[in-house]
């Protein structure tokens, strides 16, 4: 895995996906304790976490911003417009912005912190927990965007795209670990009504998650080709499959995936 250089990165916002981008980061030694920073607005979360991790505390945004040339925003949406307007004046000339916040255009950030920063926005999903994030980065300057698919491969699996596709990312990658634990959920629920103890079930429905999962992801065939392989003529997998055909599942998710964009192009303009 490829290292970042001695350019400090301060994360504001210590919750939970700033911790974990922060957690791969060291894990994969791309960077070193000594080179990060956080501050949150909750002082005890900034110290657990830098009791944890040995990352330096910031005890305001003002000494965040003096002694980093990155920030990592970690904190939610509607914290923005509060935390541009108090903190706009610290940040220097030279600074880059990686967002994380859902829905936040650049042309939005730079409005609010000034138009000669770098911003890359990122949209990485919950996964980046277990260093299995699909992160999709957009940016318009060459340097930084190098430099933030480093810093997010520290929890999984990055590609760029232009920022007009950020909404279909959100529905497809940022939203997605929601529906397969929604899968999962009902193969649970099927089990526990049908006789089985819940741990069992869950064991059982999660289990073959991760299974089909990694079959997939390590795979010379497409989703559409491993599933055929195991759907044998007249057996169970094609019964069950039959009926999710007849029913129409496929048009009823995809209608599933054009909500979820819909919602987040419908957050950005109030934003
Ligand atoms: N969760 C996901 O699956 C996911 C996926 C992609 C992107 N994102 C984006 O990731 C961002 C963070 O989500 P999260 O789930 O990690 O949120 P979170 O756990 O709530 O963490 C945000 C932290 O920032 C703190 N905070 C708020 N305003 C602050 C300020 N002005 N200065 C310093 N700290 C401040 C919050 O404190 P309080 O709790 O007191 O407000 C909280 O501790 C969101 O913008 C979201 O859109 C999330």
């Amino acid at each position: 895995m490829r290292k970042l250089g001695s350019k400090k990165i301060g994360l504001v916002g210590v919750g939970n996906m700033g911790t974990s981008i922060l957690e791969g980061i060291l894990k994969n030694n791309i960077l070193t304790h000594s080179n990060i920073w956080v501050y949150d607005k909750i002082s005890e979360k900034a110290k657990n976490f830098s009791k944890k991790t040995h990352v330096h505390i910031a005890s305001s945004i003002k000494e965040l911003c003096q002694k980093t040339d990155v920030l990592l925003l970690g904190i939610k949406p509607q914290d923005f417009s509060d935390f541009a307007s108090m903190n706009k004046s610290f940040l220097k000339k030279k600074h880059c912005i990686i967002s994380i916040l859902a829905g936040l255009t650049t042309e939005r950030i730079q409005k609010a912190l000034g138009k000669e920063l770098f911003v890359v926005r990122a949209m990485p999903n919950l996964c980046a927990k277990v260093g299995e994030s699909m992160t999709i980065l957009c940016g318009k300057n060459r340097g930084w965007l190098s430099y933030a698919k480093i810093l997010f491969a520290g929890c999984g699996v990055v590609a760029v795209l232009p920022e007009k596709k950020l909404d279909l990312v959100t529905a497809v990658s940022g939203s997605g670990p929601a529906y397969f634990f929604h899968l999962m959920e009902l193969m649970t629920d099927f089990g526990v009504k049908q006789g089985l103890p819940e741990k069992v079930a869950a064991t059982l429905a999660v289990q073959t998650g991760v299974g089909a999962t990694l079959l997939a992801k390590g795979s010379e065939f497409s989703c559409q080709a491993l599933r055929e392989k195991v759907t044998s003529k007249k057996g169970t997998t094609e019964a069950a499959l039959n009926i999710l055909k007849q029913k129409k599942f496929g048009k009823i998710f995809h209608q599933a995936l054009r909500a979820a964009m819909r919602r987040s192009r419908a957050l950005r303009r109030r934003m």
